[in-house]
């Protein structure tokens, strides 16, 4: 079978191509300026004052507001098959809601069912996607077994269809034993691609789960108990060993707690090359929720994995790690059941299905959390939020940043303005949230995806099919050549052809 090719129809080339924002302050991972940034044909043209453009052009006034680069969500699973229910967002409602959020770009994952071949599951995860997406799209791909078929079209994935991350799990039915972890991480760093871990204990997990149902722990608060954070830690230390052994870069998903944030620092200490990535749900909310007062619908509208914890001080901990770079982005693991799904597991914990919302909201409670409080500025925001993403899975400049030749796709960041969060006035399809009722300062008012004003004073108008599959190139330099990339920052206001140049250096580090 061959890869599906995107084609954007003709009304969408034409119409609105020249932008102009002004007076706003342009925020960088390493930067904030005052500068005027021109649009055109989806791409960033010029960045600076007085800049000379095309009558006609439409301007967006800015003052008093920050142009940030798009949020990219590096972990959603949207129409995802899991634990007998199928999340309730799509590729178009979860995109659209991205982009109503200040998200412009998401990475999903490409996960297999039982008997499929990755490649498979692959063209049939561009099927679903690419006539529904709203804003640019690129793929993990999940290994959710182990052999000689899949080690061979991890080559075909990487070398040919643009996938540069792999996803195991340590838990769960479909976990990968420690001798597969390590052939599995041997192969990412062969291929040159990222090895990402679901890092919890699943035989652990099993025993425990065991216990607690035949002491009659069946409720929602039996899933915090099945898994404590020593459970997730552990794996985390053992998926950093492991990748040490194999020097195979490595990306733990959600991590969740502080002792596992701390697993993650102690291997980057040790020199072992891990990013961690947390949730906007573990800084926004804590594993309270579970307690068995607040009812099954609530408690169980609040169960992911590894799961929140109730430990109150977990979203403080794990905000000032971001700030400190122990851990390096916010993902939404956006997998969102409805009510009635979430009732599969009304007798039995083990059987609600895992998962939460947060693409629509990452971008504002981070900020809340975040900049808000004062623990991080808006140029840390911006690396936690995208660039860090960008960087790592090889999208870097053309996603994540702010600079002549790189993709319009810019949030105009009201920091003065606020919004409640409520699962009544969300974009999702979901019909819980577990931000209700929050107050977040930071709000997106403009969002302009791929050059185009997506979200126009606040009015959301996504556009079905509208975004693109993005192919994440192997071996990104910032991941498998850190030290060639550290001096090598694009320039913000060279002649458009220095900085597109400029551009293209890093990206031909490993051409
Ligand atoms: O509970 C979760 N996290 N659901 C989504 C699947 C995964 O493990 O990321
Ligand atoms: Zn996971
Ligand atoms: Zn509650
Ligand atoms: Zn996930």
């Amino acid at each position: 079978m061959s890869t599906p090719v995107k084609k954007v129809p003709i009304h969408l080339q034409s119409s609105q191509n020249r932008l102009l924002i002004r007076h706003g302050q342009v925020v960088n991972e390493d930067g904030i300026t005052e500068d005027d940034v021109y649009i055109e044909d989806g791409i960033i043209k010029q960045i600076g004052r007085n800049l000379i453009i095309p009558g006609g052009t439409r301007t967006i006034d800015a003052r008093g507001k920050y142009i940030l680069p798009g949020g990219i969500d590096p972990h959603t699973h949207f129409e995802f098959e899991f634990m007998g229910a199928k999340s309730v967002d799509d590729f178009y409602q979860g995109t659209k809601a991205a982009i109503s959020g200040g998200t412009t770009m998401i990475i999903d994952f490409a996960f297999p069912k039982p008997g499929e071949s990755i490649l498979d599951c692959f063209y049939n995860y561009r099927q679903k996607a690419d006539d529904k997406v709203c804003c640019d799209y690129a793929l993990h791909v999940c290994l959710s077994h182990w052999s000689e078929q899949v080690k061979r079209e991890m080559e075909l994935l990487t070398k040919e269809h643009g996938v540069n991350s792999f996803k195991m799990f340590m838990a769960y039915s479909f976990m990968l034993n420690d001798g597969e972890l390590y052939s599995a991480f041997e192969q990412c760093q062969k291929l040159g691609a990222v090895a990402q871990v679901h890092a919890e204990n699943g035989s652990i997990i099993a025993k425990n789960v065991e216990k607690l149902l035949s002491k009659g722990i069946t409720g929602p608060e039996g899933h915090e108990l099945s898994r404590p954070e020593d459970i997730e830690a552990e794996a985390v230390n053992r998926a950093c060993v492991i990748a040490k052994q194999v020097e195979c870069p490595l990306y733990v998903v959600h991590v969740m707690s502080k002792s596992a944030a701390e697993k993650v620092n102690e291997a980057r200490l040790r020199g072992t090359q891990v990013y961690g990535e947390t949730l906007v749900a573990a800084i926004g909310t804590d594993g309270t929720h579970y307690c068995s007062r607040h009812g099954f619908q609530h408690a169980a509208g609040h169960v992911l994995s590894p799961p929140l914890r109730s430990d109150p001080s977990t979203p403080l901990v794990l905000m000032n790690f971001l700030a400190q770079d122990v851990l390096q982005l916010v993902g939404s693991d956006n997998c969102t059941f409805n009510k009635a799904q979430k009732e599969l597991g009304k007798d039995n914990f083990t059987k609600i299905p895992n998962g939460v919302n947060g693409v629509e909201d990452r971008m504002s409670v981070v900020w809340e959390k975040g900049v808000h409080t004062g623990l991080i500025d808006p140029t840390r925001f911006v690396a936690i939020t995208s660039t860090n993403a960008a960087k790592i899975f090889n999208l870097y400049p053309r996603k994540g940043y702010i600079g002549v030749g790189s993709d319009a796709d810019i949030v105009i960041w009201n920091p003065n303005a606020t919004r409640t969060i409520s699962a009544k006035t969300h974009h999702q399809a979901v019909d819980f949230n577990i931000f209700e009722g929050m107050v977040c300062h930071g709000v997106p008012e403009y969002v302009i995806v791929n050059g185009r004003v997506i979200v126009d004073e606040g009015q959301l108008r996504a556009v079905q099919g509208y975004g693109r599959y993005i192919e994440s190139p192997a071996f990104p330099p910032f991941v498998y050549d850190p030290e060639k990339v550290a001096d090598l920052k694009p320039e913000r206001n060279g002649t458009v052809e220095e900085e597109i140049q400029n551009i293209r250096e890093i990206e031909k580090i490993h051409l």
